[in-house]
């Protein structure tokens, strides 16, 4: 494969140890929930300005490998003029793409989505390695219901996937493959268990089949957990247990290495589940995170109090949930340490 080199290169710059990815790849009909929850208007200034707080903070390349934008934020650029990917790139840190198009209906399966965005991408893929993209994400989305999720939702968003895998390995950037099965829902740990081993399964035999680089490509995975309306939570040691199982026996251990979305879960839950996955071990992939909701909420509540007065504050948290991220990446994080949370 033409880029076989560099994709590895970067795909292990990505899960390097101690550092994660931040998701800011809201489309802006996401971003627009997110800013209606703490009354900020949702124009295009003000998503420009919240992006450049996240992008600007400093030392967050302790952290952080990378940051994930949507298609308006890798073309914005900071108040005095520096592209966004470029500020990035000059701390070490990698500029990524979100290039799904998006879940819709599914035909002949009433509430079930499988996500679009190949018609046009070798272009579109074309045009972000121009705009300095290193890696590119596609969510897929797998709801856990009554008779679903069903195989016709599961392999079509497999296929889906490692098509785009393959066309992002054909462009030299790294795939970040995020078959997420959603936690909305009251069902058990079990049953998101037999969910999510089922999509990853189908996931990697697709991907197989379409000839992808396993060690230039990383997953981006859901935690095994009990849906957020279950009667019964699960604990971050049956997260653990149940998630890194799954994952060892669905996963091959050739790839790059696994990231973790956080779904809903509270910042906490987030960094706490990561931490005592992380304590297990002997994985043969790096886990670490890709959180948008678990990094960004308190930050984006801090910005919005006050956006021209509350800059430096919102990067003291981001730096400090980051941290947090981190530490938890390598089994390191304790519950006593949200103690020292700087606001
Ligand atoms: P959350 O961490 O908020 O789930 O977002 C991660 C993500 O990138 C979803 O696609």
């Amino acid at each position: 494969m033409e880029h076989a080199t560099e994709l590895m290169r970067v795909a292990k710059q990505v899960v390097a140890l101690g550092k994660g990815i931040i998701a800011a790849d809201e489309s802006t009909a996401t971003c627009q929930k997110r800013f209606d929850a703490v009354g900020v208007p949702c124009i295009e200034d003000n998503r420009r300005a919240y992006r450049e707080v996240i992008v600007t903070a400093p030392h967050l390349e302790d952290y952080v490998s990378g940051i994930i934008f949507y298609d308006e934020t890798i073309r914005q650029s900071t108040a005095s003029g520096e592209p966004f990917s470029e500020v990035l790139a000059e701390k070490g840190m990698l500029p990524g793409i979100k290039v799904d198009l998006g879940a819709k209906e599914l035909a002949l399966h009433p509430g079930e989505k499988v996500t679009e965005g190949l018609d046009g991408l070798r272009d579109r893929l074309a045009e972000y390695v121009a705009l300095g993209a290193k890696f590119a994400k596609w969510r897929a989305v797998i709801e856990i219901g009554k008779d679903i999720p069903s195989m016709a939702c599961i392999r079509a968003n497999a296929h889906a996937m490692a098509r785009y895998a393959a066309l992002c390995q054909e462009a030299g950037i790294v795939p970040i493959v995020e078959p997420e099965v959603l936690i909305e829902g009251d069902h058990t740990i079990e049953r998101c268990r037999e969910a999510t081993a089922s999509t990853l399964k189908s996931t990697f035999d697709e991907l197989a089949g379409q000839d992808v680089l396993l060690e230039g490509m990383i997953l981006k995975a859901s935690m095994v957990i009990a849906g957020k309306k279950a009667a019964k939570q699960s604990t971050p040691k049956e997260v653990a247990e149940y998630t890194v199982r799954c994952l060892k026996e669905s996963v091959p251990a050739a790839l790059a290495g696994v990231v973790f979305l956080s779904g809903g879960q509270g910042d906490e839950q987030a960094t706490e589940n990561l931490d005592e996955m992380n304590r297990i071990g002997k994985t043969p992939w790096p886990l670490t995170f890709s959180y948008s909701r678990a990094i960004q909420n308190p930050v984006l509540k801090l910005w919005a109090q006050n956006p021209s007065a509350n800059v430096i504050k919102a990067q003291e948290t981001l730096l400090f949930r980051a941290k947090m991220c981190s530490l938890a990446s390598q089994g390191k994080y304790s519950a006593e340490m949200e103690k020292q949370r700087p606001y």
